[in-house]
């Protein structure tokens, strides 16, 4: 079975080719550029970017796969959640092909894409596990019982982990996207030498809260102007500390939520994923209790067609059929059985 994926949910254009389980190509052009020069991302643009370059970057995928248009079996494209406009565009361009072409059409999630998006390297992933799905727009934890059965057991209350990156980085001054200009700058800091507070709710509950850590590093920053020009702290320092506070939520939290839920694998994706730091963190405490722990490579880490045609290939195989009457859903979430 052949399965063209399609992404644009958010700044990137992706479309990948996959036959069965494995990725035959997987071609994505980032519009970081782009909104670089707005310090984050602007919806209107990035729908109009996604029209201008789906075209290429199918062409691409369809190009380095080896397949021909007549060679597809199906075509799977992200619904949502994601900026509307940019749902839009993809869905669209989906849904012509698979008018033209008569094959399925496929709606995917594009959090249920996250979170199966490591059985594309590891395929030997046994159900139940626990999938965070940590990426700019999501902080959350599920458990996930098998294909389509999933539950929700944790989820912010405010910020994404990746959303807190990118409003710290700008408040320290670096690039947009902030999560991997704060993971370089961090390399070179001392986490130390600041104690930010823990992402936590105080009501003990499973979920996150991230606005009081990025209130905490403007705080920091305001009132130790005279540290930072006399270069006692440095903008790597609070990076590095900043990149341990969230680190340390997540893992502190994934201590608690192991003992009630006695889980055995965990798996973490989405585009905070790509921290190698928060990796390391996780994987000590996964060590620690002698529990498999599961994350995908980089370039499926963040946003790619790749785990869209993965999902939309288990969803094909199972038999759940999406009608061609698919609508964009900005704010999807993922079923709860
Ligand atoms: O999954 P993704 O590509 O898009 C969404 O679905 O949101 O995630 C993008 C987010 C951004 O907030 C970005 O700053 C963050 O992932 N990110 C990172 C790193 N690379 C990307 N955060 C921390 N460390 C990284 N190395
Ligand atoms: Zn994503």
């Amino acid at each position: 079975m052949i399965v063209l994926g399609i992404e644009t949910s958010c700044d990137e254009t992706s479309a990948a080719v996959l036959e069965n389980e494995k990725v035959l190509s997987n071609v994505i052009f980032s519009q970081i550029k782009t909104h670089r020069a707005y310090g984050g991302v602007v919806p209107e643009i990035a729908a109009r970017e996604h029209l201008a370059k789906l075209p290429l970057v199918i062409d691409e995928a369809m190009r380095t796969a080896g397949v021909k248009m007549s060679g597809l079996d199906g075509v799977a494209v992200t619904y949502g959640p994601g900026l509307a406009g940019a749902l839009i565009a993809g869905v669209s361009y989906a849904k012509s092909i698979s008018f033209s072409l008569g094959i399925p059409l496929i709606g995917v999630n594009h959090l249920e894409a996250h979170l199966l998006s490591p059985f594309i390297e590891y395929p030997g992933i046994k159900f139940p596990y626990l999938g965070l799905v940590i990426s700019g727009g999501h902080t959350n934890m599920y458990l996930a019982r098998g294909l389509g059965d999933y539950k929700l057991i944790g989820s912010t209350r405010d910020d994404a982990a990746g959303e807190a990156f990118d409003k710290a980085a700008k408040m320290l001054g670096l690039q947009y996207p902030g999560g991997p200009s704060i993971a370089k700058a961090a390399l070179k800091g001392d986490p130390s030498k600041i104690n930010f507070p823990q992402a936590q709710m105080k009501d003990k509950s499973n979920d996150f809260s991230f606005s009081g850590l990025k209130t905490a590093v403007l705080y920091y920053i305001e009132r130790n102007k005279n540290k930072l020009e006399s270069g006692e702290i440095t903008v790597n320092d609070i990076a590095a500390a900043f990149q341990k506070a969230v680190a340390r939520s997540i893992s502190n939290k994934l201590s608690r939520i192991y003992g009630e839920y006695g889980i055995k694998t965990v798996v973490l994706s989405g585009g905070v994923a790509a921290n190698t730091y928060l990796k390391d963190e996780i994987k000590k405490f996964t060590d620690s209790k002698g529990i498999f722990f599961y994350t995908p490579s980089m370039k499926l880490c963040t946003d790619n067609a790749a785990m869209i045609a993965y999902t939309g290939y288990r969803h094909l195989k199972s038999g759940i059929k999406t009608g061609v009457d698919i609508d964009v859903d900005p704010e999807l979430k993922v079923a709860v059985r």
